[in-house]
């Protein structure tokens, strides 16, 4: 099996590339991280690939005439490393359909909730806003949809008295880092496909998403 080429997408501080890092570096993920991709010249995630003497683009949408011209020029960059895998880690932009078309059934995204609960931003405070008792992390195939797409993965963590959204997130994050890297995992054994509206995992069906547990072992399926 050739080793898994990842691209990896992001637009803030970097920690769940820095995972995927850590998680090569020590022998638990058989990757590679064929680039890293941003909107954000300035990102912590630029920075990291840099100082790992890794690929790194960054293409701001400032200097391009819109937004498909900005998705046309990070892709082609992206294209350019023929990923296996690509991981949305914190990428803020939505991706136009072209892009996805282009990589289809190669794309997820790492949210930071209980999808199909809070899609979108600010999710920390609306789960504490909705007086949940758990919270969590989703891993889902990317479609036009935003943070749609059929859900492969997640992380449970409680929410507890006293919670507000800064320690609810920094609960999660940790548990965010071991459930991308369980499951890039899985694509880096070729256990998984994915189609516009379901996931298949050994070539069955994935009719709810897998759950990491203490162990960071996915089980579920
Ligand atoms: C993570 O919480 C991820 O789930 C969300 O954006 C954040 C990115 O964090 N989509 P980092 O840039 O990987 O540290």
């Amino acid at each position: 099996m050739s080793t898994l080429a990842i691209a990896v997408l992001a637009s803030g501080r970097g920690s769940n590339l820095q995972a995927l890092l850590d998680a090569i570096a020590a022998g638990a993920l058989q990757a590679r991280i064929a680039g890293v991709f941003s909107d954000k010249p300035a990102s912590g995630a630029i920075a990291i690939a840099r100082a790992h003497g890794l690929h790194a683009v960054a293409i701001s949408p400032r200097d391009c005439a819109d937004r498909a011209a900005h998705d046309e020029a990070l892709f082609s960059e992206i294209a350019a490393v023929q990923p296996d895998l690509i991981v949305c880690a914190g990428y803020m932009r939505i991706i136009g359909a072209a892009a996805l078309r282009r990589f289809e059934g190669r794309m997820i995204n790492i949210h930071p909730s209980l999808l199909p609960r809070y899609p979108g931003l600010d999710t920390h405070a609306r789960a504490l806003a909705a007086g949940d008792d758990e919270h969590g992390a989703s891993v889902h195939a990317v479609i036009p949809e935003l943070d749609a797409g059929p859900l492969l993965a997640q992380v449970r963590v409680p929410v507890l008295a006293g919670d507000d959204a800064a320690s609810l997130a920094r609960r999660l994050l940790p548990r965010e880092h071991a459930l991308l890297v369980a499951t890039a995992r899985l694509f880096a054994q070729r256990r998984v496909q994915l189609h516009a509206d379901h996931a298949l995992l050994d070539g069955r069906r994935l009719l709810a998403p897998l759950q990491l547990d203490a162990a960071n072992h996915l089980t579920g399926a």
